[in-house]
């Protein structure tokens, strides 16, 4: 595996590929590389002739200075798990390098990204969008790879690869959970013992909830107080939102047919932890 951190670094490996023919595979990351990411990896390597994988913390997409700051970070480990998992090119671009000084061009989507984590999280898709086009334009993948885990962020690619007429395929992947069903994220590592512990009310609540709509029930906003009164049960957890809409539109459904997504983003403690699932 090749590790670059300058954008004609990676640009001139990847146009000797496309020269040969080969078929490009891209996994956009912020390190601090977990499960989730290797099966994307490696999803990556099985349906592409090559692999990037690149480790930037963008800090245009959070909202906090602290949070940014506060940002886990492992890159001699990440470079093993991406080596194991078969990435043929680590990208890790300095900040500099993404953002030189004058920098002043944004994406920015006008649907999508007010609903869910956009309402909390008040510049963070702006910023997303941002990087995520600067990557595509650096590393020109055939297929780009994101978790299903972040489904606002796959909705919100998805239609700027549609609306700004990117050549690439973006594949959506399962969400890679511990074994007490807890959704795997860089994050969980701020979690103590006991939060951890009481992290798991969200796989009951989204289980929970799941099980009732497959038993019949379509209004939303029963399925949103099951899943309220599940999370109000621990003491721990506080919830950011619960929102049923149109997998695709992200939309509020006032019935609950067609391709649904239940997403939901509760706080343990001062972690704030998102998880969903598509019915
Ligand atoms: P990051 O949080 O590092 O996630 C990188 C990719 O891994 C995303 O597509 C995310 O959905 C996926 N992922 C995270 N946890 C997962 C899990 N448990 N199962 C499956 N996939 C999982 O998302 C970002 O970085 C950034 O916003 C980025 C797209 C890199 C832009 O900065």
């Amino acid at each position: 595996m090749e590790i670059t951190s300058t954008v004609e670094g990676v640009r001139s490996m990847v146009n000797k590929w496309r020269t040969e023919g080969l078929k490009v595979g891209f996994v956009p990351t912020m390190g601090f590389l977990h499960e989730g990411h290797e099966s994307l990896i490696k999803r990556a390597v099985e349906e592409n002739d090559r692999v990037v994988v690149s480790i930037f913390v963008n800090s245009k997409q959070f909202d906090k200075k602290e949070d940014f700051s506060n940002y886990p970070k492992d890159t001699e480990t990440d470079i093993v798990k991406c080596n194991m998992a078969g990435a043929h090119i680590l990208f890790t671009p300095e900040h500099d390098g993404m953002y030189a000084e004058g920098f002043s061009t944004y994406v920015d989507m006008e649907t999508l990204t007010d609903s869910l984590c956009g309402q909390s999280r008040d510049t963070h898709f702006r910023g997303v969008c941002t990087v995520v086009a600067k990557l595509f334009n650096i590393v020109r993948p055939d297929k780009a790879y994101f978790g299903q885990k972040d489904a606002q962020q796959v909705a919100v690619v998805k239609r700027m690869v549609n609306d700004l007429n990117f050549d690439i395929e973006i594949i959506e992947c399962e969400t890679i959970r511990e074994v007490d069903g807890l959704a795997r994220s860089s994050r969980n590592i701020h979690l103590s013992q006991e939060e951890h512990h009481a992290s798991i009310v969200i796989q009951k609540a989204l289980r929970l909830a799941e099980m009732a709509i497959y038993e019949g029930e379509n209004d939303p906003v029963i399925i949103q107080k099951y899943i309220k009164d599940e999370i109000l049960s621990e003491k721990l957890a506080r919830l950011d939102y619960v929102e049923i809409v149109d997998a695709e539109t992200l939309k509020p459904k006032t019935k609950i047919e067609g391709k649904t997504l239940v997403a939901i983003a509760v706080f343990i403690g001062n972690v704030r932890l998102i998880d969903n699932f598509v019915c």
